[in-house]
């Protein structure tokens, strides 16, 4: 038997979303909900994992295919409890405690995961919650507690009590439970509440009642454990998360000129002294060095690479592209699937033609080169090393530059060795 799996719900259709697109399927600053909690369960260090699929279950499978996870089909979709019950075969007699998660609350911390995995486990509760105290508890589920502060139960908002309602511990949805108590109680619980659906967490109310302790780690950081129902709860995590981004850049040494315009997707790498300046986007594909000056209103897209002392100035765009230490690219330019090398000047409007309707292809501009103003560069094409480009010249595929030369002119000639 092994120690622990994961099992993440996401086979509701989120109703509340208004979209054909399963809910877990949204994306989340370039992800979707429910490959940031696959993520934060690996950084957890906990690696099997199984998803309960239901509504798009075929979409859902296709996108996780890659992940090396196993799923779980749920027929109905009959609440929380049941979507659990699917996953019973996969789990009962391989793993002795189940971390259940759920696959719409995106921002739960690994730290926090593996507190509470590693809380339960080294404890003899037959259930831990992840719990949080918040000022608006509306929408989740409250935390019954009795004498001695013991979970008595979980009562969901639509079966609350007007004084259970005032109850600010809330549940985030995510907790253990040693497998073989998951499933004896789990057979217990009834549809008999306002949503008529087998709440998962009417189980607590069971364990309590088979005097089964029942055991909770209460996180100060009640932000991660928001839960996505709608548009406006997906506009709140992506605020969540662009401000945790941001904070462990300035952290680590980077300068956020304009938070509140910058918007930087989490993995992006950036080193120190660097400058970010206001509305500039930023994907999570992205390294680049130190000392750089990046903005304002730049877009750096996946696959981008830069070395230090870099400045990428205003209306720049960049996607699957080398820049190297100390070249300059600041105004009006689009440079992809291009390779440039160090101390390069690109004029303001130069243009890489990367794609012809069928292919990509790849751009190479040798260190020192001296790009002029509005050069068209079309790929495949080479410019050597410190040659140069006249304003306006349009260099077709295939026609390299060499080292040195000076070309000008549609197409470009050279005008001098
Ligand atoms: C749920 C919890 C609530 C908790 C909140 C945290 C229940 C009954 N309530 O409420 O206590 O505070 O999450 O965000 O569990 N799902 C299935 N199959 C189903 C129904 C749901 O897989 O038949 C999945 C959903 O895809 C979702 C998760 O279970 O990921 C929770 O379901 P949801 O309907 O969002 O429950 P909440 O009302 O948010
Ligand atoms: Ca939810």
């Amino acid at each position: 038997m092994k120690k622990i799996a994961a099992l993440i719900l996401a086979a509701g259709r989120g109703t509340r979303m208004k979209s054909e697109t399963p809910k877990v399927l949204h994306e989340l600053l370039g992800k979707p909900l429910i490959e940031h909690v696959l993520d934060s369960l690996s950084a957890a260090g906990i690696n099997d994992a199984i998803v309960v699929t239901g509504y798009g279950s075929e979409l859902l499978t296709e996108k996780l295919k890659n992940r090396g996870v196993k799923t779980a089909l749920q027929k109905d979709l009959l609440g929380s409890g049941d979507a659990v019950n699917t996953a019973r075969a996969l789990l009962e007699k391989d793993y002795e405690n189940v971390i259940i998660l759920c696959g719409d609350a995106p921002l739960v911390r690994p730290e926090t995961i593996k507190n509470l995995a590693e809380k339960h486990i080294a404890s003899s509760s037959a259930a831990t919650i992840l719990t949080a105290i918040v000022k608006d508890p509306s929408g989740y589920g409250r935390i019954v507690r009795g004498p001695n502060e013991k979970i008595m139960k979980i009562v969901e908002e639509l079966d609350a009590r007007f004084y259970e309602e005032a109850i600010e511990e809330i549940s985030s949805g995510a907790y253990c439970f040693k497998t073989k108590d998951l499933f004896e109680s789990l057979s217990e619980v009834k549809a008999d509440n306002g949503k008529k659906e087998y709440y998962l967490t009417d189980i607590f109310n069971i364990l309590h009642g088979k005097k089964k302790a029942i055991g909770s780690v209460v996180t100060k950081d009640a932000d991660q454990i928001i839960g996505i129902n709608s548009r406006a709860d997906l506009a709140e995590a992506a605020a969540i998360l662009k401000a945790r981004v941001l904070e462990s850049l300035m952290d680590s040494g980077v300068t956020i000129q304009d938070p509140a315009t910058t918007l930087i997707y989490p993995g992006a790498k950036i080193g120190r002294d660097s400058v970010i300046y206001s509305n500039t986007v930023i994907d999570s594909d992205v390294e680049i060095g130190e000392r750089c000056h990046i903005g304002p209103f730049t877009r750096i897209r996946p696959g981008v690479r830069i070395g230090n002392g870099v400045e990428v100035g205003n209306f720049v765009e960049l996607v699957r592209t080398t820049i190297g230490d100390g070249t300059k690219v600041k105004h009006h330019t689009y440079l992809g699937d291009t390779t440039v090398g160090k101390k390069v000047n690109i004029g303001a409007g130069t243009i890489t033609a990367n794609y012809d309707g069928k292919t990509k292809s790849r751009t190479i501009i040798e260190d020192g080169a001296f790009i002029g103003i509005g050069t068209m560069l079309v790929a495949p094409v080479k410019v050597g090393k410190d040659a140069k480009t006249g304003a306006g010249t349009v260099v077709l595929k295939g026609r390299d530059i060499p080292p040195g030369a000076t070309v000008a002119g549609v197409p470009a000639r050279a005008i001098k060795k």
